[in-house]
């Protein structure tokens, strides 16, 4: 799966995003090492906190379909530039240990970048 088809499964996802109170919709797509796909929208609560992020949804779905060894995840946003991932996200991220990140938005524009790029000095279980 290219960079660009894993893209496209995010921006899907990113229609089904509930967020009437941000209106701020996000897409997500994990690929995992054997190949397979999972996709994550946001869901908003109307106690805020309680949100889940595009990103963890979508590893979520992967690990508890029993998928751990996780490759690349894609972030769409309707962002000026690549959208990144929360600083929640990058935990849940480094947790997985997916290499490869892909921002992107709707606009066409992407930046891959790797997990220590976007998480350095972080804490792991070998920090416990
Ligand atoms: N959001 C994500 O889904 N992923 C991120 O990495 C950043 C933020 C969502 C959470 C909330 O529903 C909305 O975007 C605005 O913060």
């Amino acid at each position: 799966m290219t960079d660009e088809e894993l893209i496209d499964v995010a921006k899907k996802y990113r229609e089904n995003a509930y967020a009437p109170y941000s209106k701020f919709k996000v897409g997500a797509a994990v690929l995992t090492k054997s190949g397979e796909v999972f996709g994550g929208c946001n869901v908003e609560n109307a106690s805020y906190p309680v949100t889940n992020c595009a990103e963890r949804t979508a590893i979520f779905k992967a690990v508890s379909e029993g998928h751990r060894n996780l490759e690349a995840i894609a972030i769409v946003g309707d962002t000026e530039g690549p959208c990144s991932p929360c600083g929640m996200c990058r935990q849940a991220i480094s947790e997985f240990r997916i290499g490869k990140i892909i921002m992107a938005n709707l606009k066409g524009d992407s930046k891959v970048v790797s997990l220590d790029e976007i998480l350095p000095f972080a804490f792991t279980d070998s920090d416990l």
